[in-house]
């Protein structure tokens, strides 16, 4: 695991963005696995003006997303579809039939799931994927459990979330109670892992994650055992780390 440091916010996305646009250089037809949450922002924010100054190009580039609220439509300004939207997709040149979501609007939790997992795994998993780190430990929606989530299911979102994620709402009574989100075992079929940090409330959790014991209760430290992984993360984010 390379873990780099950086002094600010937006550095952390500009280093970050160098990982995904070397992905994106030597395969510029590659599958990346993306986030949501206001991490990865400044890291969309470098990807959009790279792509607009023609540093890269998002014209092969296909997506899958980590997770969408269950009962979102993609129109609701919370959704992770309109985020997507918002800020990556429709500032870039990428062909919007090949960027995926799962659909929080289907009813039917095991058949959205399955279908998922199964277009993931048709087309050979992905090349990158981008995670953030929840205050938890959770990447995507997997939260802490006594086991590891294997493939893409249902979850019922815990209170630490729901209360993390009220921010973005009215308020809390909003937040949705369940998510759809990538399995443990999906995140980690990607050949490469980029998770990115930032903030003096995450610095335990980085710590816990990759520099503590590998257990289902930190879901993101299972990541230490994942052969090609780059953590970036800002100075306040690292400050507990031993480096
Ligand atoms: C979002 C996602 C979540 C976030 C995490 C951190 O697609 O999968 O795991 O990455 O909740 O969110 P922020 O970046 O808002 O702190």
């Amino acid at each position: 695991m390379k873990i780099i440091v950086t002094d600010t916010y937006e550095e952390m996305g500009s280093v970050a963005a160098q990982v995904v646009e070397a992905q994106m250089e030597a395969k510029p037809d590659s599958i990346l696995g993306l986030a949501t949450g206001t991490t990865p922002i400044s890291l969309y924010d470098t990807l959009t003006e790279d792509c607009k100054a023609g540093k890269i190009s998002f014209a092969d580039i296909t997506t899958y997303n980590l997770d969408e609220y269950r009962g979102l439509p993609g129109t609701h300004d919370q959704s992770y579809r309109y985020f997507m939207d918002k800020y990556l997709f429709d500032r870039v040149d990428i062909d919007k039939s090949r960027t995926h979501l799962l659909d929080g609007t289907n009813p039917d939790a095991d058949a959205e799931c399955a279908a998922y997992e199964k277009e993931l795994a048709d087309a050979g998993y992905v090349d990158l994927q981008l995670l953030g780190l929840g205050h938890n430990g959770h990447i995507g929606f997997n939260e802490p459990a006594d086991h590891f989530p294997v493939d893409t299911h249902l979850v019922d979102l815990t209170e630490s979330t729901i209360t993390a994620n009220a921010r973005l709402f009215d308020s809390v009574e909003d937040v949705p109670t369940q998510a759809y989100t990538m399995g443990i075992g999906t995140c980690m079929k990607a050949r490469k892992i980029l998770l990115v940090a930032n903030g003096a409330n995450k610095a335990r959790i980085v710590r816990d994650s990759f520099q503590g014991p590998v257990v289902p209760q930190v879901p993101a430290s299972i990541l230490q055992l994942h052969a090609d992984v780059t953590v970036v993360v800002d100075k306040e984010a690292g400050s507990l780390l031993d480096l």
